[in-house]
This record gives structure tokens, C-alpha cells and sequence, in this order.
């Protein structure tokens, strides 16, 4: 038997249907990979332009070892999320806006990038690949990983000669552990920075997570749950968590970082500064001081990964400030909210924001 991905009406390849029993628990999805049925690939030279790609079983990739990702971390990767709706179609949440920060991506890093309508209608076609693995409403969601990687060989230090844009999705559930909501506890670091002025914080490349895994697990293994960072000139302006963006709440105002060039401008980011100023709140983009945590209400984080989590506790310098979760969860209850009736279909969407398929 056989599926036509009727969504991506540029691409109509056929797929085979996999008849291989999904084994899953749906109650028990944490965020970790579940290999799933179909991949999707596609290559291009230097100066080139990506063809249209093909699904592949999902399993392992060849690659040269001298390919320049894997030898000069030329790679960016994406994320972003399929949710099942009650009567069983399926929502991708602002894919343009992931192949856009690819695109922006792709230019600081010296990559050729699939136009917009590519990716999306890459995406589109992984996601109907792989229908089966949406979790049923209420579950969890299809995490979306497209990678753009300089696959070709390079010995010197130079951009890859080849390019592939590869798309592989797994069903997931709360990146955090626990349930939705759950505080996190956050250290905030103070000797290892994320990025410089200059650099490619701003960028979802690759490199800029590996460099956080030193300082991420130190903080694991004390019962944190991740790392906040600083600025690296003052040492003293909250940036970013490895996984994901902060916010602050002060008499009913939200601030968060401001973008520049430092911090990932991330989807969710956006979505919620948006959605909470539909909401009627006040949000401000700017340099929040670290001592500003100090004097918050409440501070929450969010992600694709993580959608929106509140921070329960911020240690700085030794220090453990405690955020009270009031009886309605307060504001990142309702942001989380409204947020997620969006990316779930139980709401009307009026922003526009969600791709049916
Ligand atoms: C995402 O939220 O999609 C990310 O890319 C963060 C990653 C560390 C899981």
C-alpha cells in the first residue's frame, strides 16, 4: 500500500507505506529519539541549488571523513513541531519561520540554503512520511530536526565543495522532566559564556550547542536543570539557557533579552512576545541585568523544545532565589495557554500561524 503526500503539491512521490507494528508508548514520551519511519534528503554543490529531495528510509548516513561538518562544525540544524488534532489532520506551527533563520543561518556560515517553499514543502512531506508517529492529541508532538550540513570533503580550512539538507522527525514529549508546567532550576554561569559579539550566537549552527554541554552537565550533576548565560563582555546581562530563551515578569511587565547577534532569535520567542501582547501585557525587548532576577516576580523559558517552562529557582554566585508559584500559575500559565490552544488547533488560529495538513 502506498501514500501520497498530497500536501507537498510540488513534490508527489509516493512512499511505502511501513507495515512494521509502532511500538510506543504514547503515555510514556520523554524527549528523546524514537526512530521513525522515513527521512528526508537532498544534496547540492557550492554555488548550487538543492534539488528536490527524496525520502529515505530513516537509519544511518555515508559521509566523507574529512566532510566539513564533521571536521569544521559547518552545519546548522532547525526544530520545529507537528501537533494532532482531534479529527486526526495534522499542525505545523510557522515553518517559514524556521526556513527563514536557516536561510540566515546558511549566510553567516557560508552555506547554500533551500528557498522557503523548499523547506516547507520538505517538511510537509516528512511529516505525511511519517503520519503514524504524530502522538494522538494530548500525548505530545512530532519534533522536526531538518539539518543543513557542509557534507562534502574539505581539508583546509574552507567551505564544503557539497551540501546536503537532510529532514528527520520523533515523537516527543516534554523536553524537561516532569509534567507540563513543572518548574525547572536554573545556575547561572559564571565563567563559561555562549557566545561573543561577532560570533554566531545568533545563528542555530551546531557548534553553538556543543560548547554549552561542559558547563550543562556540570549543572546536571549538582540537580540543576540547566544553564543560564551571560553576556561575555560584562559578564552581567542575562542572554540565554543552552535550549531555549528567558523572560521576566515585574509588576505584570514582561522583558526579555534583546536580539543582538548573540542571542537565538528564537520562533517560540517571538510567538510569545506576540501572543502575550495580544494578551494585553506590556513586553519589553531589552538588557536585563542580572540582578533583576533577584527582584522578579516570576521568570519562565521557553523553546520549541521546551514550549514554555517557569523557573522555580535561579542560583547565582551561591545564591538561591525562589520563585513562588501562585494557585493560577500565574502568567506563564496563561501564555502557555494561549500558546499551546494555538499550536494544538483548539483555539481559532487569528494569527495565522498554523499550517494544516
Ligand atoms: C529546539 O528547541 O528545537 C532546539 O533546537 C533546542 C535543542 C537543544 C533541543
Amino acid at each position: 500500500c502506498q501514500i501520497k503526500c498530497k500536501a507537498a503539491n510540488t513534490n508527489t512521490k509516493y512512499c511505502e507505506e511501513v507495515s512494521e507494528v509502532l511500538d510506543i508508548n504514547w503515555d510514556d514520551l520523554g524527549f528523546g529519539l524514537t526512530a521513525t519511519d522515513y527521512m528526508y534528503v537532498t544534496k547540492c554543490s557550492e554555488h548550487g541549488m538543492f534539488k528536490k529531495g527524496e525520502l529515505q528510509r530513516f537509519g544511518n548516513i555515508e559521509m566523507n571523513p574529512s566532510a566539513g561538518v564533521l571536521n569544521y562544525g559547518q552545519g546548522l540544524f532547525e526544530g520545529l513541531k507537528a501537533y494532532k488534532k482531534e479529527d486526526g489532520s495534522i499542525l505545523l506551527f510557522r515553518p517559514q519561520e524556521n526556513a527563514l533563520r536557516m536561510r540566515q543561518g546558511a549566510e553567516r556560515m557560508c552555506m547554500p540554503a533551500p528557498t522557503v517553499e523548499h523547506f516547507v514543502d520538505a517538511i510537509k512531506l516528512t511529516v505525511m512520511a511519517n503520519k503514524r508517529w504524530v502522538p494522538p492529541k494530548g500525548k505530545g508532538s512530532l519534533y522536526i530536526r531538518p539539518l543543513l550540513m557542509g557534507s562534502g570533503s574539505v581539508l583546509g580550512l574552507a567551505p564544503a565543495p557539497e551540501y546536503t539538507f537532510l529532514i528527520y522527525v520523533s515523537p516527543v514529549g516534554n523536553y524537561f522532566k516532569g509534567l507540563n508546567l513543572a518548574p525547572i532550576h536554573l545556575i547561572v554561569e559564571n565563567e563559561f559564556h555562549r557566545a561573543a559579539p561577532g560570533g554566531t550566537g545568533g545563528v542555530k549552527t551546531i557548534g553553538n550547542y556543543a560548547s554549552v554541554l561542559k558547563a550543562q552537565s556540570a549543572a546536571k550533576a549538582k540537580g540543576y536543570s540547566d544553564v543560564l548565560y551571560l553576556d561575555s563582555v560584562k559578564n552581567k546581562y542575562l542572554e540565554e539557557v543552552s535550549s531555549c530563551n528567558i523572560f521576566i515578569v515585574k509588576n505584570k511587565v514582561i522583558s526579555t533579552p534583546s536580539i543582538h547577534g548573540t542571542i537565538l532569535p528564537g520562533i517560540t520567542r517571538k510567538s510569545i512576545i506576540d501572543v502575550a501582547r495580544k494578551e494585553g501585557y506590556e513586553v519589553e525587548e531589552r538588557q536585563i541585568c542580572v540582578d533583576e532576577l533577584l527582584e522578579a516576580d516570576e521568570v519562565f523559558c521557553t523553546g520549541t523544545a521546551v514550549v514554555l517552562s517557569p523557573v522555580g529557582s535561579i542560583t547565582y554566585l551561591g545564591q538561591k532565589k525562589e520563585y513562588v508559584n501562585t494557585k493560577d500559575g500565574g502568567i506563564a500559565q496563561k501564555l502557555y495557554s494561549a500558546l499551546t490552544s494555538l499550536q494544538m488547533g483548539l483555539t481559532n488560529d487569528n494569527m495565522g500561524w498554523t499550517m494544516e495538513l
